[in-house]
């Protein structure tokens, strides 16, 4: 039986990759077998892509380079990585998937967010995510939690009105897909936050 695919989302500093461990490590002790994985990198090829993506001058890329190199590095990932797995029935936790893209690039990169699903379309067929939990913080609380993480990569350093925009673009993402879409409130204990996600795939897990 194939896998589930379940992948995590959010703006910066939201510790969404805390996150990411505890719930592939819960679900191991209920005898999943679990990949837990993250973008952009997860394969040998697309860790050389994240290096190109998230390094560099701020102008390195140009808006549309960048989706498309995102678009890329996730073929490549869900080619190597992740369809096996799901294939062979592991479950699949990836750290950020294409909701980054559609985010990043699609709304506050100004893209457009159908014009990024477009894009990514290629990249991953109809290999859509079961569900994604978005992690989110009040207004005010992701930006605090931002200038006391070191944004110094390429994207992570970009203004606060682009985060601003991230956030935005997540929450109409999940609006106009609510059924694999759901925030997951990021504030409280690390052990909080985990049991919400669990919450949020219940129906998987039945
Ligand atoms: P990373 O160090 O993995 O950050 P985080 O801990 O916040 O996940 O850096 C990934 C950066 O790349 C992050 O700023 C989000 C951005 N990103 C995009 O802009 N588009 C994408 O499609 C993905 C996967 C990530």
């Amino acid at each position: 039986m194939r896998g589930k695919f379940i992948t995590l989302e959010g703006g910066e500093g939201v510790g969404k990759s805390t996150q990411a461990d505890a719930l592939a490590d819960t679900l191991r002790a209920r005898g999943i077998d679990v990949l837990a994985t993250r973008e952009p990198g997860g394969s040998e090829g697309a860790e050389r892509i994240r290096d190109l993506l998230l390094w560099g001058a701020e102008d390195r890329w140009s808006i549309e380079a960048e989706a498309l190199l995102f678009a890329a590095a996730r073929a490549d990932h869900l080619a190597k990585r992740i369809r096996p797995a799901l294939n062979s029935g592991q479950w699949v936790i990836c750290d950020r998937f294409i909701d980054s893209s559609l985010a990043y690039q699609g709304g506050a990169g100004g893209l457009g967010i159908d014009t990024v699903r477009t894009i990514n379309k290629l990249a991953i067929g109809d290999c859509l995510p079961d569900r994604t939990l978005v992690l989110a913080l009040a207004e005010g609380g992701a930006r605090a939690r931002v200038r006391d993480n070191d944004g110094s990569d390429r994207i992570g350093g970009r203004p606060d009105g682009y985060h601003q925009s991230v956030d935005l673009a997540f929450r109409q993402i999940a609006a106009e897909e609510p059924s694999r879409v759901r925030i997951v409130d990021a504030s409280g204990s690390p052990a909080e936050v985990t049991q919400r996600l669990l919450a949020g795939i219940a129906d998987l897990l039945k």
